[in-house]
């Protein structure tokens, strides 16, 4: 059996993350899981995203997966400590569930001068407060103002971002945060839906302020996970194939995603409730 590194979103926006991860290890074969059929996550209680998270979780498995990465800010959030305490302890102990929050948060604190951030996310990982604890066990002098962008990722799924009604939404959003500190220099896309809409938001903000992605981050931080983990690199299968899975109808995800990504992508329908 293959063993690829499974890649969880609650849709498109692990996408933006796959593609950095595809570019740093060309040779890895990844397996892409978006939930499109129940996306958006971001409004969604804990209890809900935790049991669609670990749906997911087990799906991967079963496919062969050892290694996991939640592509997926809230997921992130709300679902991974459980997982990681409450089901990865129940099962082979050497399968691994990793998130996006650590990492972007361990570099942070590198990328701004002023040492005023601004983060935009989901609804529940802004209520999570996830990213400003994270940020404060690294860079506890940095000051964080968040902003959570609830109609940004309904607009991203539906593909209908960069119309006027769709930019007005994210100027909206964008100004209000900027709003709460003048000083920012340094504005965090906190959901991987969002980089995706990284030019538009530069456009508002100008060149002064930094538009930080998740996907380098990641893939760097993936890398260094496997140099310091030679076991579970041994385990991952290296051809070079990313396999994908949707849990809406593929034709759709294929059309949406293979804009995303500027390439054909061909998924597969998969049910994993
Ligand atoms: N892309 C996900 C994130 O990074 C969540 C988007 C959603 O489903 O609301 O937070």
């Amino acid at each position: 059996m293959n063993n690829p590194i499974g890649v969880f979103d609650s849709g498109y926006g692990g996408l933006t993350i796959l593609a950095d991860l595809q570019k740093k290890l060309p040779d890895y074969d990844f397996l892409y899981l978006g939930d499109n059929a129940r996306a958006p996550y971001g409004s969604r209680s804990f209890d809900v995203v935790y049991e669609f998270t670990l749906e997911a979780v087990k799906f991967l498995f079963s496919q062969g997966c050892e290694l996991i990465i939640l592509a997926c800010n809230t997921a992130s959030a709300k679902a991974l400590r459980n997982i990681q305490q409450n089901y990865l302890t129940t099962i082979d102990s050497n399968k691994r569930v990793l998130g996006v929050i650590r990492p972007t948060s361990e570099i942070i604190g590198k990328i701004t001068q002023s040492n005023h951030i601004g983060i935009l996310a989901t609804e529940g990982t802004i209520k999570s407060d996830s990213y400003r604890l994270e940020i404060a066990k690294f860079f506890p002098e940095i000051e964080i103002s968040q902003k959570s962008c609830p109609m940004w990722v309904p607009l991203i799924e539906n593909h209908v971002y960069d119309q006027v009604g769709g930019k007005w939404f994210i100027e909206q959003d964008v100004m209000k945060l900027l709003a709460k500190d003048p000083e920012i220099d340094t504005l965090l896309l906190g959901c991987t839906h969002y980089p995706i809409v990284a030019e538009i938001i530069t456009e508002i903000v100008g060149e002064d302020i930094q538009v930080v992605t998740q996907g380098e981050i990641i893939a760097n931080s993936l890398v260094d996970y496997l140099d310091r983990h030679p076991s579970m690199d041994e385990v991952c299968s290296k051809n070079g194939i990313t396999t994908y899975f949707t849990t809406e109808t593929s034709s759709d995800f294929d059309k949406k995603a293979s804009k995303f990504l500027q390439k054909e992508i061909v998924s597969k329908h998969v049910v994993i409730s």
